[in-house]
């Protein structure tokens, strides 16, 4: 069987750890698609940022690209949302993820375009949103605690440039698809916000196993 949750929404609103929630709860495989546009972003930072420079890394793109240790820093974010902009940078990454969406058992994809261009067809969407502050002091977190070296504030900035940028954008800009059902988390605790997620895919696999979807 193949069964697809979708989830999308603006930087750090919790989307990645909902992911992996839901993903260990059903064992549907997980993709967090920030990761290849990170991946690509990091090299495009070592290698010139021309846009065919950027193209060319995501169509050469592999798995051990995705392992690098320092995806997750603020520099590496910039820089994934600044070639994540170029249309022929996103077409390289497509088949990748619509053939991980239709494995054998569920699959899991987060991002921004999922529900929307990725997997139209997802039998869950979701879009995960969270006011602009709430996800700061969330990303700041998790920074500093890796060590790096910045403030709250240079976050909140970093974060509201990159959901202008993404939602901004030509090609799959960041929206809610029209049928995805959008999970506010500013007030929720983590676990609060993964009951709501579990909540939704266990009512649409109740209907898709009976066969009333
Ligand atoms: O973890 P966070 O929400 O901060 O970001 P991410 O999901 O790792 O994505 C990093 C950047 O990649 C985003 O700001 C987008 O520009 C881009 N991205 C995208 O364009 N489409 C996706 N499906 C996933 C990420």
């Amino acid at each position: 069987m193949s069964f697809t949750v979708a989830i999308d929404g603006p930087a750090a609103s919790g989307k990645g750890t909902i992911s992996r929630a839901i993903a260990q709860h059903f064992g549907f495989a997980h993709l967090d698609t920030g990761l290849l546009y990170r991946a690509v972003g990091k090299k495009a930072l070592a290698l010139g940022d021309g846009p065919e420079i950027a193209v060319q890394i995501a169509r050469e793109l592999t798995a051990e690209d995705l392992n690098s240790d320092d995806l997750r820093t603020a520099e590496v974010a910039v820089a994934a949302s600044k070639v994540a902009s170029i249309p022929e940078v996103r077409s390289a990454l497509v088949d990748f993820q619509k053939t991980f969406a239709k494995q054998q058992g569920g699959a899991i994809l987060d991002g921004r375009d999922i529900g929307t261009v990725i997997c139209p067809n997802a039998e869950v969407k979701l879009f995960v949103i969270a006011n602009a502050k709430v996800r700061a002091r969330r990303r700041y977190k998790e920074l500093s605690e890796k060590g790096e070296k910045i403030t709250e504030l240079q976050v909140l900035n970093d974060i509201q440039a990159r959901d202008a940028r993404d939602a901004g954008r030509d090609t799959a800009p960041m929206v809610a698809a029209p049928d995805a059902l959008v999970l506010d988390t500013s007030e929720m605790s983590i676990a609060q916000a993964i009951a709501a997620a579990l909540a939704a895919i266990e009512g649409k696999l109740s209907l898709t196993a009976n066969g009333l979807d």
